[in-house]
């Protein structure tokens, strides 16, 4: 059964980190409804869904995925970007040990899960404001032996690799090209969002080819579902304001894939 590592919004959520967006308030009790339902649905598809303790002091805490790389035969404990974020790691690797071999970046490196999209054996690492070189060299070091190719990605003005290209299948991507350049992901089927959906390229590869997405972004959910993917949408809008996706909210530990 595949495995979803999930963490409750913490009530010093509105002292989030925010890189590209104007601060605003955010409604506490709906982001824990709308995570809730982010949860059970993940349950209701099949997943179990592994909750670590609520952070009271980690305003991001909730947004998992930026902590660790989850590889089929191994898993990597990120150094996020920003320094505010790196005691979230402990809770993480103390229940990513059950499920994984663990490697540990070290410093000059740093980076954001939310900054890397694993397509197949190549790994492709945002070079963002919380993802750097070191990293991708790191990662690939310590990736080398099983195979992968470790690729670094320059992107535009948005937070994480994530929020410009995400894939939707082992050889197709979503992509914003105002944020990073289609011609890097040439060798894979390329969609674009709709112009007027920015944030749209944010989805949630689930582990038997749905799609979990966002329901704001009607105009390019209607993009994929003619090209013939099935979405199941939630409600994310009060931890969009928060710099975060539907990606940031998980880690999904699958049998086969990363
Ligand atoms: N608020 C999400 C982040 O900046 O990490």
């Amino acid at each position: 059964m595949p495995t979803a590592i999930v963490r409750p919004v913490s009530p010093a959520i509105q002292q989030c980190e925010l890189t590209h967006l104007e601060r605003q308030p955010i409604d506490f009790s709906r982001a824990q409804s709308q995570h809730a339902s982010y949860c059970t649905t993940l349950a209701a598809n099949g997943y179990q869904v592994v909750e670590l303790s609520v952070a009271e002091d980690l305003a991001d805490s909730v947004f998992v995925e930026d902590t660790a790389l989850v590889l089929p035969e191994l898993a990597i404990i990120t150094r996020p970007g920003a320094a505010s974020r790196r005691p979230e790691l402990a809770a993480m690797a103390a229940v990513l040990q059950n499920y994984r071999q663990l490697a540990w970046l070290s410093e000059p490196a740093t980076l954001d899960g939310g900054d890397v999209v694993v397509l197949g054996k190549t790994i492709w690492i945002g070079l963002s404001s919380r993802s750097n070189q070191a990293a991708v060299e790191q990662v690939q070091a310590v990736t080398k032996a099983f195979g992968y190719r470790v690729q670094g990605v320059e992107l535009g003005q948005c937070l994480h690799l994530k929020t410009a290209v995400c894939a939707v299948d082992s050889n197709t991507v979503l992509l914003n090209p105002q944020w990073v350049e289609p011609q890097v992901f040439a060798e894979y089927q390329v969609i674009e969002v709709d112009p007027r959906e920015e944030f749209a390229a944010n989805v949630v590869q689930l582990h038997y080819g749905r799609l979990l997405y966002d329901q704001a972004y009607s105009a390019t959910a209607e993009r994929l579902r003619q090209r013939g993917y099935q979405l199941i949408l939630v409600d994310n809008s009060e931890l969009t304001k928060a710099e975060g996706a539907l990606t940031c909210c998980s880690v999904l530990i699958h049998e086969t894939e990363g």
